[in-house]
């Protein structure tokens, strides 16, 4: 017997409901942000990932998953945002607008080692704003993710907060940490060795406590920001202060991309446990766009995973209401042909129905139409076809009644 793949996961019809609500909610508050739909396609060349995310970078070094055709080299995608920006680039997007807001939903692709809320295939839902630098859409963009968690059903979150810098703070900032930490090498975990040399910066944000000593021992503070960038983070403080979304400031939340500068935020939650606590994620890439060829303007976004929102959500906790099925039970043979044209009948007026298909007795099929929490039972036997009429079970009221075939429509109200 075949298995799925380990890190994937079937969605099935049970959970679906409880998703499409998170993606219904999130159409809704996107749209009334005024952001647009997006869909990339999951292929894209590996070295668009390479060059936006970064060689070093664990997903680019350890996680893609690529796919060779001759010379060419195609990932699925890890992410989005890297997509996002190509197809604003290559499709000219900035001729037509030149403030683009985007927002997307589906699959992402990464080679993890499988855990709690760490899938190898899981979805994102996300959103993208291209073409400003103003710390006006930063604000946008937390107030809209702090909308978003609130209409899923989720509370105890906390919104961690940093500023990167540009790009010369980050090299300010990665030499203050070879300095600091070139004799403490030694005592850092195995991990940070390996980052040391190849990706500095993600020492900062190491889970281990040893590491988090030393690097709080280095006293950096905000000192490797400019008077601009000082500016910038200030602005989107005061922003947030002002409509009241909570945050806390995180001076060693660094991010695993490269391309972020400046903003830079994460929305963590207890109940994921220690190590895989993001529900959410996201920040400024300023120089993304230029260095892929578009035009030099600013940007920001963030993602949430879709499977860790709905591990915390209560949306999946709440009863089920009632559907509003319509589900038809044919006794004898004449009936169910009779039966057949109801149901396409009640179809045909936009109205979910469905029928008995496998042969049951009234006493399993009635069964089955509480199993599938229908609304309206319709009976038909012979007595019923040769008088015109069925026999209609309200299932909520638990009453039933004899009613013309033509009158039934009318009697099916929701
Ligand atoms: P990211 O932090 O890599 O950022 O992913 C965003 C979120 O996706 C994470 O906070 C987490 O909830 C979820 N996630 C990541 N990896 C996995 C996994 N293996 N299994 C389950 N969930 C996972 C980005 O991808 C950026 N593109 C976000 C962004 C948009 N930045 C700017 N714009």
């Amino acid at each position: 017997m075949f298995k799925k793949v380990a890190g994937t996961k079937d969605i099935l019809p049970d959970q679906i409901s409880a998703w499409q609500k998170i993606e219904d909610a999130g159409e809704k508050i996107f749209t009334s942000y005024n952001y647009q739909e997006i869909r990339p396609p999951l292929i894209e060349e590996s070295a668009l990932f390479n060059r936006s995310l970064g060689e070093a970078t664990e997903i680019v070094q350890k996680q893609m998953f690529l796919i060779k055709s001759g010379t060419d080299e195609y990932a699925l995608r890890p992410e989005a945002t890297a997509s996002i920006v190509r197809a604003y680039i290559e499709n000219s997007l900035d001729k037509q607008s030149r403030l683009c807001k985007f927002y997307y939903t589906g699959p992402m692709f990464r080679m993890e080692r499988p855990q709690k809320g760490r899938l190898r295939q899981f979805h994102h839902l996300g959103c993208e704003v291209i073409g400003a630098k103003d710390p006006g859409i930063d604000i946008e963009i937390i107030t809209l993710a702090d909308t978003l968690l609130k209409a899923f059903s989720i509370d105890g979150y906390i919104t961690r907060l940093n500023s990167l810098g540009c790009l010369n703070d980050k090299k300010k900032l990665i030499d203050i940490l070879k300095i600091g930490l070139k004799d403490r090498i030694v005592d850092l975990c195995e991990d940070c060795k390996l980052r040391f040399q190849r990706n500095i910066l993600r020492i900062l944000d190491c889970k281990n406590e040893a590491c988090q000593q030393i690097v709080h021992g280095l006293g950096i503070k905000d000192s490797y920001l400019c008077q601009d960038c000082k500016d910038h983070f200030f602005q989107v403080r005061a922003g947030l202060d002002e409509l009241s979304v909570p945050y806390e400031l995180s001076p060693y939340l660094v991010r695993g991309l490269d391309y972020y500068t400046r903003t830079v935020f994460e929305f963590t939650h207890d109940e994921l446990g220690p190590q895989q606590n993001a529900l959410g994620a996201g920040g400024r890439y300023d120089t993304l766009i230029s260095s892929l060829g578009g035009p030099d303007t600013g940007a920001i976004g963030f993602a949430f995973g879709m499977e860790r929102l709905l591990l915390v959500s209560k949306l999946l906790a709440k009863t089920q209401e009632t559907g509003t099925l319509v589900y038809i039970i044919s006794l004898g043979e004449a009936a169910k042909k009779a039966s057949l044209k109801i149901l396409y009948m009640l179809r045909n007026k936009g109205i979910a129905a469905d029928t008995e298909y496998e042969g049951k007795s009234l006493k399993a099929a009635l069964r089955k139409a509480d199993d599938l929490k229908a609304r309206f039972v319709v009976i038909i036997g012979d007595n019923e076809l040769q008088k015109n009429v069925v026999m209609l079970k309200d299932m909520s009221a638990g009453t039933q009644k004899e009613v013309l075939l033509e009158k039934l429509i009318e009697e099916i109200k929701f």
